[in-house]
């Protein structure tokens, strides 16, 4: 199976965003891209008006990260609006059903968050109904944060539940993933790969996906989980 790499451009030259994004997009799965609201992190970025802009100018699919209070209001709009996947936290959810009912009847494949202190037997019995978990490996709200290696065991057990119980989900790793890290996090069960600083604050930012990309995959196909 292949791994896959989805730069958050947070971490780009937002004064030239239109630029960035086109310089990845061949090294690239998806653009992930970080909704924040002020509410449920402690900090502002993009939202609708950006997301719709990005989709017509870029032809990779866009990976949205909703980091925002009220899913259930504004999360179906942005698979609406045509973003292939569509992830929202499970802490800011009153009613996780409704939000992954919303974003699928919209169109979009469903992701759901956990933050770092979210255990994972708490959504356990959400994750049939998911494409992607998305497990953070830092608190959500910046990018450019430290690796949180203690969250490997997370994901570890994620993909021992999806094994057992033969689910079909992705599991995505969010924050301080970059060359020294993105190896383990591959080890321990995760398949889709969000860097930031890793790829923007580089020389060169498609070469940097590639080479993530070449770590993650021979990592993965070396994995307990992978049959390697
Ligand atoms: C943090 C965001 C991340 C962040 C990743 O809340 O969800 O996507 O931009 O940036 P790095 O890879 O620099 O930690
Ligand atoms: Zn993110």
């Amino acid at each position: 199976m292949a791994v896959s790499i989805n730069p958050s451009i947070l971490s780009s030259d937002l004064a030239n965003l239109g630029d960035e994004v086109k310089g990845i997009e061949d090294a690239c799965d998806y653009l992930h891209v970080d909704v924040m609201d002020y509410q449920f992190v402690p900090n502002l970025t993009f939202g609708m008006p950006i997301v719709e802009r990005l989709l017509e100018i870029v032809e990779t699919p866009i990976d949205a990260h909703l980091m925002i209070e009220n899913p259930e209001r504004w999360a179906p709009q942005y698979a609406e609006a045509g973003c292939k996947s569509v992830t929202f936290h499970y802490e800011a959810a009153k009613d996780p059903g409704q939000v992954i009912a919303g974003i699928r009847t919209a169109g979009g494949l469903v992701g759901m968050g956990i933050k770092p202190g979210t255990r994972l037997e708490t959504v356990e019995e959400l994750l049939p109904h998911l494409d992607m978990l998305l497990v953070m490996t830092v608190e959500p709200g910046f990018s450019g944060q430290s690796f949180m290696a203690d969250m490997l065991g997370k994901v570890k057990r994620a993909r021992e539940i999806i094994g057992r119980d033969d689910l079909k989900l992705a599991i995505q790793v969010d924050g301080g993933v970059g060359a020294k890290t993105i190896e383990q996090c591959a080890d321990a069960g995760a398949d889709i790969f969000v860097a930031g600083h890793a790829v923007f604050r580089t020389e060169n930012p498609a070469k940097a996906c590639s080479d993530l990309r070449a770590l993650a995959q021979s990592a993965h196909d070396k994995s307990w989980w992978c049959g390697g």
